[in-house]
């Protein structure tokens, strides 16, 4: 049987036989139960302790949630658990590997679109203190060190951190801390020059962007600068597994698998430059935006 190791979201003090064991973790495992039946007699314990658990039952089914950040809604914890998975495997989409090979031609494409990506952060220049969120396995964060006096990255998986640590190292740049936090309640504590954001905005859902786009808005100093990459529509990959029962349209959801076979539910919403700029005035930022072809949308925008 599994030993997961989760974090205690909140201090539990026994209230009671009523009480006991129920104010821990959701996401720990799929059955959200599991602790009340393994430690009902913990008295106090603080918060963001690390503990392990046993689940005395099979899992429900292949799709898997948890992770060292708990995040009490469901999908947003199995995207989370699917990225945590996916890390050590998570640079063949850079490389067009396994998965996501799309054969010689589109990779061709795809490398030829992501380097004016990279031509246009270059030009875009970070400069000063910068705010990475979801750095993953650190591809952008390296760039971003490059220029940047300091850069600071949220991400929620131990397991990207690691990696991108390592790179960072064997790069030499010094000038980076990355922290493990969810970036669903996560709250800057220091203002900067640079907010930028690969890869995540499609997985931030509908009901969570408007506090998204102000949490970008107060990371900023008055005229700083922010700079988003996404992809431009579904473009149609391997791990995604179509044709799903479960998938979901509508919800901007969609099945993506690892190497393994195991199947995880994730946000995936499309972005649209028009629509972006329209949102995003709202919230005090201007942003131009363009697509690069085929794959990716890139944009850059400013504090008011
Ligand atoms: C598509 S990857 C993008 C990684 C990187 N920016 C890139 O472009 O290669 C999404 C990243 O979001 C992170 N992530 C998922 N859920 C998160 C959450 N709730 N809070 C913070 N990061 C999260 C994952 O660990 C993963 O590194």
């Amino acid at each position: 049987m599994p030993w997961l190791c989760v974090e205690v979201q909140r201090e539990f003090v026994d209230a009671g036989a009523r009480n006991r064991g129920r104010l821990f973790l959701r996401s720990a495992c799929q059955h959200r139960d599991c602790f009340a039946q393994e430690r009902p007699h913990a008295a106090i314990v603080a918060p963001r302790t690390l503990i392990d658990i046993r689940c005395r039952r099979p899992p429900r089914s292949r799709r898997v949630s948890g992770g060292a950040v708990t995040n009490t809604d469901p999908i947003l914890a199995e995207q989370l658990a699917y990225y945590r998975a996916r890390a050590r495997e998570y640079d063949k989409w850079f490389r067009r590997e396994g998965l996501h090979d799309l054969g010689e031609e589109r990779n061709a494409r795809w490398r030829l679109e992501l380097d004016r990506v990279f031509a246009a952060l270059d030009a875009f220049a970070s400069r000063g203190d910068v705010l990475e969120l979801a750095y993953g396995t650190g591809e952008w964060t390296l760039r971003l060190a490059e220029s940047a006096t300091t850069v600071v990255g949220v991400d929620a998986a131990p397991e990207m951190r690691e990696l991108a640590l390592a790179k960072l190292q064997d790069a030499g740049k010094r000038n980076v801390e990355l922290r493990v936090d969810d970036l669903f309640s996560w709250q800057p504590d220091q203002a900067f020059d640079v907010v930028f954001f690969a890869f995540w905005l499609s997985h931030v859902p509908e009901n969570q962007a408007d506090r998204f786009w102000r949490s970008v808005h107060d990371a900023l100093r008055p005229g700083g600068r922010f700079f988003l990459v996404d992809a431009a529509r579904a473009v149609p990959e391997r791990n995604v597994v179509h044709g799903s029962q479960l998938a979901d349209r509508d919800s901007a959801t969609e099945f993506r698998r690892l190497e393994d076979g195991r199947a995880f539910r994730i946000i995936k919403r499309s972005l649209e430059p028009d629509r972006l700029a329209r949102d995003l005035r709202e919230h005090g930022l201007d942003v131009s935006a363009v697509e690069t072809g085929e794959f990716f949308v890139h944009g850059l925008g400013r504090r008011a």
